[in-house]
């Protein structure tokens, strides 16, 4: 694996690879976890060749978010990397991805507002800013991003179309479903904040989750079954519900009731000071 921290060389050895097939690219912000392991071995079914990269985006993180108690473990993640036999590591530094009077934000309207867009201002500016960004300098076939953070997902597919950021294979950009724990808990860097009791009560999220989801299945009405999941989230020890939505899994409008189109069903809930974020087909 050729790790590279420049922009002309990473540029030159994208092409190199390139002549082998197409080479997908899976951005991460390190501390990988197996979500992101998922990710990289998806990628290897529609690519010759796997680049990572793995920059902590400033601009995606609040100014009361954890950006300076992000995890930072670029030897080890660069390790599970190498042993997925992904070919290259793309790891810039923020002066190189925000030099010195930079100026520029992609914003996405429609997709962006509501859900983590309201709790989150400005998160999705930077994470379409930076994936855009990653996009032009890495220039790969394809990329991947995990299902879990699914608007991020509807986000980053918007811009895509949007700005014409043309990915040559057919299938430009790909979701990876959720990998889960064995109690149905979503991985996350973020679970690792969470003590041992508040890990045990986190498991009340997919399964609240799940009843919510088959329980509207079978014709239950939306707004009570949402507010019922509320309320087990928060006996089951979550202290806040940010939201808990059943949406249109494509535009993320709100649904009232399921209709023709898939839907999602999706919730960010916070236990202490740790958010975290789910979400589930109906
Ligand atoms: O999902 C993430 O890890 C980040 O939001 C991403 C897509 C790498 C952009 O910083």
């Amino acid at each position: 694996m050729q790790t590279m921290t420049q922009l002309d060389p990473l540029r030159r050895t994208v092409d190199a690879l390139r002549v082998d097939g197409p080479v997908a690219l899976v951005p991460t912000m390190g501390a990988l976890h197996e979500g992101h392991l998922s990710l990289v071995r998806a990628a290897k079914t529609h690519a010759a060749h796997v680049a990572v990269s793995i920059f902590i985006n400033p601009r995606q993180f609040g100014a009361n978010e954890d950006l300076d108690k992000y995890p930072r473990q670029l030897a080890a993640d660069s390790a599970l990397l190498e042993a997925e036999g992904v070919s290259l590591l793309w790891a810039p530094e923020p002066t190189l991805m925000y030099p010195q009077g930079y100026a520029t934000n992609v914003a996405v309207s429609g997709v962006s507002e509501g859900l983590c867009g309201t709790a989150r201002p400005g998160h999705f500016d930077g994470v379409a800013t930076v994936v855009c960004k990653l996009f032009n300098q890495v220039r790969p076939d394809l990329a991947l991003f995990g299902e879990k953070d699914w608007q991020q997902l509807a986000v980053i597919r918007r811009m895509a179309r949007d700005l014409d950021l043309t990915l040559p294979h057919a299938e430009a950009i790909i979701g990876v479903p959720t990998v889960r724990e064995a109690d149905g808990l979503a991985l996350s860097s973020r679970n690792a904040y969470l003590s041992a009791e508040q890990r045990a009560a986190a498991a009340e999220l997919p399964r609240a989750m799940r009843w919510a989801a088959e329980r509207i299945a079978r014709g239950a009405g939306v707004e009570p079954t949402l507010r019922e999941a509320e309320q087990s989230l928060l006996a089951g020890g979550f202290d806040r519900i940010d939201y808990i939505a059943l949406c249109d899994a494509q535009s993320l409008a709100p649904l009232t009731a399921l209709g023709g189109n898939a839907a999602r069903l999706l919730v960010a809930a916070r236990i202490g000071a740790t958010r975290l974020i789910d979400n589930i087909p109906v």
